[in-house]
């Protein structure tokens, strides 16, 4: 099988071999960037899939005080819920390494998905060195999905205000600003997501086969033989 706008698909046997290698992938990205650049602006994935690799990262041997990190999506929901992607993100990795203060971009989703949405995209006029990215069944990403006007928008962060995914209000970073990262990494398991994957290798334009050049990490679950 064969994705029309991969760069790679390196197929893990398993969700924790998938998660432990991304974490090596992430540790090498953010210590050239550093070098080259002395920061490393990341977006965090939400949704569950990447919880695993939050926890291999955080005990991976990287400069966090030169990291700035950032996020492709936020449910509308109040801060701390721990529906919200950041939460996760706090939970698996943030509480347990040493950030700078301030150096978490959250969306400020729990102001509404508008508002949010406009204060996002003053806050984000660097481009990402990395976005991570996971996919749903139907082949979402972010909060971008099939047939929603939102993933054409030519903003560069949009309002979602009918997700098929609860919770219907989110905020996500646009098609343009998450193809524009300097990398684009998907983490991808679970034979649910393997008919999505199909249709994207079959042509079918769907959000997550719209980002161009990404790395793909895939479990034996979802990539058939
Ligand atoms: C979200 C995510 C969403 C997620 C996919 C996969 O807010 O839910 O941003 O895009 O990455 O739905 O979710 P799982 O990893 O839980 O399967």
């Amino acid at each position: 099988m064969k994705l029309p706008n991969a760069s790679g698909v390196i197929v893990h046997a398993d969700l924790d071999e998938l998660s432990a290698a991304v974490a090596q992938r992430i540790a090498i990205l953010a210590r050239a960037s550093i070098m080259e650049r002395g920061v490393f602006r990341m977006a965090l994935a939400g949704g569950e899939t990447p919880r695993r690799c939050y926890e291999h990262l955080r005990r991976m041997p990287i400069e966090w005080d030169r990291i700035e990190f950032y996020f492709g999506d936020e449910r509308c929901l109040p801060l701390g819920d721990v529906q919200r992607n950041d939460s996760m993100a706090y939970d698996a990795l943030l509480k347990y390494v040493p950030i700078l203060q301030g150096s978490v971009r959250a969306i400020p989703a729990e102001e509404g998905a508008r508002v949010a949405a406009e204060e996002y995209a003053k806050m984000l006029n660097l481009p990402l060195d990395l976005v991570l990215l996971g996919m749903g069944e139907d082949g979402h990403t972010a909060s971008l999905f099939p047939g929603h006007p939102a993933a054409d928008s030519a903003a560069s962060v949009v309002a979602v205000f009918d997700s098929p995914k609860p919770p219907p209000e989110r905020v996500s970073l646009s098609m343009t600003t998450l193809n524009a990262a300097r990398v684009k990494m998907f983490l991808v398991a679970g034979a649910g997501k393997r008919d999505a994957l199909q249709r994207i290798a079959q042509g079918v334009q769907l959000p997550a086969g719209r980002i161009v050049g990404a790395e793909w990490h895939v479990d034996k679950a979802v990539w058939p033989d």
